[in-house]
């Protein structure tokens, strides 16, 4: 039964698309971009990681489909049968080892950031932000954040919701799941970008997110963007392997990923146009950090005529956004427990979801109860984070581009990406030598 399962496949092109887009989209885009361009000063981040998304991006997030289709297994069974047929050594295998881990760390504090969606959403939906004024929204969050039991109770709901839908399986949980919501979180977003033009803060925005400072531009604010291009379109950590695995043969990848970075661009950029113009307009801080978008929007929402719909509508969507994210997280977890024990589908999401939300709670109590206890002067949470986007995510995707590039008969590669010799001449350039060079330039930069 197990086998079976795991070699599900998607019922349609366009279902896989909106699937990966929905795992591209989500508190990447929304709660984390916003927040990372603020720290890092603002434009200079941005063209950087527009940059890394289209040399860097595209061509791994492509790479890491075409191993998934051929592998048709979970991320580290994938590269070691592949690697074995291609004469290679099988520690290739390392490089879904490293994935399948990363996946594991970043879902558990990426639902403790859902868990805060969720409550949120609660708050807009009971009118709590209505007449309130910066100073209050910044309290009620702090507030928020001080009490272990509320993130907790936020955090185990977000992941039961996430074990829920994977449990259901890859069409029937992860690709139904997509195809209502995002479109109708791109229509809120549009209207919020509409509200933040009106606020007086669009101009400076806009400057902001797209007039670079170069100045601001050092090793740190590189790693940053790098780290959250792969982030943001869901790479290295072997889930677009396993999403990858369930494709058929007639998906055009080339095509696909535009669509799906497209997307996945136009929500943070949109995002980011509707956060900044609050921050400015109020005098916000713009590096106020993780907490950035439930200090402004909340502004927003309490303020404007039909505010309370509007932030209901946005949390609830903002709350899908993150499960389409977060269950691509826990996936190919579940495939390689599904395949490599003797767990069913049910068992293996039950027993990895459970797991997952321990390490969960390590990450909430940093914001409260162990504020204190830190590595390398960084708490639990931002110690996972700091892990994973600037380490594991990078390392995993320069090897699935390696070993695409360098590793397999070039013609079979060019075939399947249906690319004529120009085509596949520019693709050769870019996942040759543009793509892994950048990463390693990016590394050696840091260190
Ligand atoms: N891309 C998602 C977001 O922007 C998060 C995510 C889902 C992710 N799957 C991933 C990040 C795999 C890294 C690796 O919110």
């Amino acid at each position: 039964m197990a086998t079976a399962q795991s070699h599900a496949q998607w019922s349609s092109r366009m279902g896989f698309v909106l699937a990966a887009t929905g795992s591209a989209v989500g508190l990447g885009n929304i709660w984390k971009f916003p927040y990372m361009v603020g720290q890092s000063g603002g434009a200079a981040f941005v063209l950087v990681y527009l940059a890394c998304i289209a040399l860097i991006g595209v061509p791994i997030l492509v790479s890491e489909w075409l191993l998934g289709r051929r592998g048709q297994k979970n991320p580290i069974n994938t590269m070691a049968q592949i690697a074995h047929q291609h004469g290679h050594h099988r520690s290739w295998a390392l490089v879904g080892a490293i994935g399948v881990l990363g996946a594991f760390l970043i879902l558990s504090f990426y639902s403790v950031i859902g868990g805060w969606a969720l409550a949120y959403m609660r708050d807009a939906i009971f009118g709590s932000f209505s007449g309130l004024d910066k100073t209050a929204i910044g309290t009620a969050f702090e507030t928020f954040l001080a009490q272990p039991g509320e993130l907790l109770a936020w955090h185990s709901l977000f992941m039961l919701l996430t074990i829920g839908v994977v449990a259901m399986g890859v069409a029937g949980g992860l690709e139904r799941g997509s195809k209502l919501m995002m479109p109708a979180l791109g229509l809120i977003l549009i209207v919020l970008v509409g509200y933040g033009a009106t606020t007086g803060g669009f101009g400076d925005a806009a400057a902001y997110l797209f007039n670079p400072d170069w100045t601001k531009l050092d090793g740190k604010v590189l790693l940053a963007a790098l780290g959250h291009a792969f982030f943001t379109l869901s790479l290295g950590m072997g889930v677009m392997m396993a999403y990858g695995s369930y494709l058929g043969e007639d998906v055009n990848l080339l095509r696909a990923a535009r669509t799906v970075v497209i997307m996945d661009t136009t929500f943070a950029l949109c995002a980011g146009m509707a956060i900044f113009p609050i921050v400015f307009a109020n005098g916000l801080d713009p590096a106020a950090g993780p907490g950035l978008v439930f200090v402004t929007l909340p502004l927003a929402f309490g303020n404007i005529t039909g505010g309370l719909l509007l932030g209901s509508l946005f949390f609830l969507l903002l709350t899908f956004a993150a499960l389409t994210s977060s269950i691509s997280l826990l996936e190919p977890v579940v495939e390689l427990l599904e395949e490599r024990t003797p767990l069913n589908r049910i068992g293996a999401t039950v027993v990895a979801g459970l797991t997952i939300w321990a390490l969960g709670i390590a990450a909430l109590l940093s914001f409260n109860l162990w504020s204190e206890v830190k590595f390398a002067g960084l708490n639990v949470f931002d110690l996972l984070d700091y892990v994973t986007s600037k380490f594991m995510l990078p390392l995993a995707g320069l090897g699935a581009i390696v070993f695409v590039a360098w590793k397999l008969k070039q013609d079979d590669v060019q075939r399947e990406l249906q690319l004529g010799s120009g085509g596949f001449a520019l693709w050769t350039l870019l996942a040759r030598y543009v793509a892994p060079i950048g990463v390693l330039f990016v590394f050696w930069n840091n260190l």
